[in-house]
């Protein structure tokens, strides 16, 4: 159930320009010399569309991706004001784009545009991080397991490219919150999703599934000790280079 290779995504939100790149090269720099003692760990920084060709042209790194944010559910060029479609965050220089987040869902994103949007980050050969997780509200009703079940269903059909999607369990009321979910909670949560989409697609392997919500290198360590986790969906954290660089080293730590 526990997959080697662990994942630390920056998930930059509203947030960088291009003076920016101090930071972004700063991490780059870290991974360089991390990589020679640690091959298992990939670093993905989905930064604001405006700066993925500037970092991914400025950095050409092998040692960090970058990826998106969000795309438009629509495919092809049209009048829709505002939209960036995945095909062209992949002409920018994206390999990655986090899709459902709930700070998005708030804004209106059904399960069914989700998947909609899902369907058009693969065919355009973006991976994708799709966000699941539960509110305060649906917590304290105890239906956690029935709400992320549901986003999987309705999100993900039987034939997308399941080596593509990587999945990030972030509970609502964790994000940027400080609170994170007790340690026999996460376990059980993770075993759920993990038991669900083999079952659900028939996936020879167990997906890879990220934690995200208020992660920094302080409860890293306590994160580090749950096998199950994957990897880290970081968002505050990972705007500071240092933060985000002790966010790692301490998971290894
Ligand atoms: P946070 O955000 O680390 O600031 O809580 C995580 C996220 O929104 O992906």
């Amino acid at each position: 159930m526990t997959n080697k290779l662990k994942y630390f995504i920056g998930n930059w939100k509203m947030f960088g320009d291009f003076s920016s790149l101090k930071i972004i090269k700063r991490i780059n720099n870290f991974c360089l010399k991390f990589r020679k003692k640690n091959k298992n760990s990939k670093v993905i920084l989905c930064v604001p569309n405006i700066l993925i060709n500037f970092f991914s042209s400025k950095l050409n790194s092998d040692v960090i991706s970058i990826g998106a944010q969000n795309c438009s559910h629509n495919k092809n060029y049209g009048p829709f004001t505002g939209s960036v479609s995945a095909s062209m965050l992949k002409k920018s220089g994206a390999n990655y784009v986090i899709l459902g987040h709930s700070e998005n869902r708030f804004e209106g994103e059904s399960n069914k545009l989700i998947m909609q949007k899902i369907e058009n980050a693969l065919e355009a050969n973006l991976k994708v991080i799709f966000c699941i997780g539960e509110t305060q509200k649906q917590k304290n009703k105890c239906q956690t397991f029935s709400v992320i079940g549901n986003q999987l269903k309705k999100s993900i059909k039987k034939s997308f490219d399941k080596n593509k999607i990587i999945i990030a369990y972030e509970p609502v009321w964790s994000i940027g919150s400080g609170k994170i979910p007790k340690k026999n909670e996460l376990i059980k949560t993770f075993k759920f999703i993990k038991n669900l989409y083999k079952k659900l697609f028939k996936t020879k392997k167990y997906p890879k599934v990220l934690y995200g919500g208020s992660v920094n290198n302080k409860n890293i360590t306590l994160f580090s000790k749950i096998s199950e986790i994957d990897g880290f969906l970081i968002g505050g954290a990972s705007q500071s280079s240092k933060k985000f660089i002790d966010i790692i080293k301490k998971y290894y730590k």
